[in-house]
């Protein structure tokens, strides 16, 4: 439905954030991965069509939509990396107004805000000036906008970030719901929230695309090459310096280390399940 074709993006410094970058995608949720400065928002913000790419085309359900934007405008619900608010609105009135640019009017847009609302339970604070809302309740004002109006498409760049971990299952939730018969794309940097809710997770790197697979497959191309060792304190350092770790522990019997490597390495370490967090640091190893 969405052809993303040789997209390249150079930033007048001089930059090439997104390089010759091409991508199917159908209705379900797109995972985007990749380490500061990737080309994550640089990509969602050419699809969403508030920045121009310097070369390649998208097509969207067959026309090109560089050179009409209106065609993925209408459909698009949007939520930016560095979203801001109206602050003397409250959260009703701001949505109302962003509802009405998207062209819902009279019942349709009172009950359309009514269920953002609920959808990420702002019900409560709905009369209340944006100025006095938290950075986790902003960002879900954000998340209901972009909702707003049965959108085909959906681009949301680090929803999570700033939610509490009970708002954050509930995005994940709401996410997993949405995602039948739309496209929904999701950056982030907690790779867990991918886990239950990408059908398909895209691994990104300096603008390139690395890796597009399951969470099923990147675990199971992970599995036999994560492996946990214990080890003294002291031997610490040396073990960070040999292999890549995912993550440390301290216990009683010892520093338990969760790494990855082709193989154990490190005498004493044995092959343990992988976390879709373990087959990423993997696939970026892979790909340095
Ligand atoms: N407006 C801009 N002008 C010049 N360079 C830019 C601009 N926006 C982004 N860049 C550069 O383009 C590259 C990609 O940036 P982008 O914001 O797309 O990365 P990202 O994957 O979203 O990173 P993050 O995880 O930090 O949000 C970076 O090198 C960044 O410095
Ligand atoms: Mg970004």
């Amino acid at each position: 439905m969405l052809q993303i074709e040789e997209l390249t993006k150079r930033y007048s410094g001089g930059t090439t954030a997104l390089d010759s970058f091409s991508l199917e995608l159908g209705t379900g949720v797109l995972g985007l991965l990749g380490p500061n400065g990737a080309g994550k928002t640089t990509l969602m913000s050419i699809i969403a069509t508030v920045l121009r790419p310097t070369s390649g085309s998208i097509r969207w359900k067959g026309e090109d939509a560089l050179a009409r934007p209106d065609l993925i405008r209408r459909v698009l619900g949007y939520l930016p990396q560095d979203f801001g608010v109206y602050e003397r609105l409250t959260a009703t009135e701001f949505l109302c107004y962003l509802g009405r640019l998207k062209g819902l009017s009279g019942r349709g847009l009172r009950d359309g805000v009514a269920e953002m609302l609920d959808l990420v339970n702002l019900r409560p604070a709905a009369s209340r000036p944006l100025a006095g809302f938290s950075g986790g309740m902003r960002q879900r004002v954000g998340i209901a906008q972009a909702l707003l109006g049965n959108p085909e498409i959906v681009i949301v760049d680090e929803p999570t970030v700033g939610l509490d971990p009970e708002e954050r299952v509930r995005f994940r939730n709401l996410l997993s719901e949405l995602a039948h018969g739309r496209i929904v794309i999701l950056s982030t940097h907690i790779v867990s929230d991918l886990e239950a809710v990408a059908d398909r997770i895209a691994v990104i790197r300096q603008g390139r695309l690395v890796r597009i697979a399951t969470p099923g497959e990147l675990l199971s191309h992970a599995a036999g090459r994560v492996f946990r060792v214990v080890v003294d304190a002291d031997r610490l350092a040396q073990v960070q310096k040999a292999v890549a770790v995912s993550s440390i522990s301290r216990k009683a019997d010892g520093v338990h280390v969760r790494f990855v490597a082709e193989s154990p390495t490190i005498p004493g370490a044995t092959a343990i399940e992988p976390t879709l967090e373990d087959a990423y640091l993997l696939t970026n190893l892979e790909a340095a």
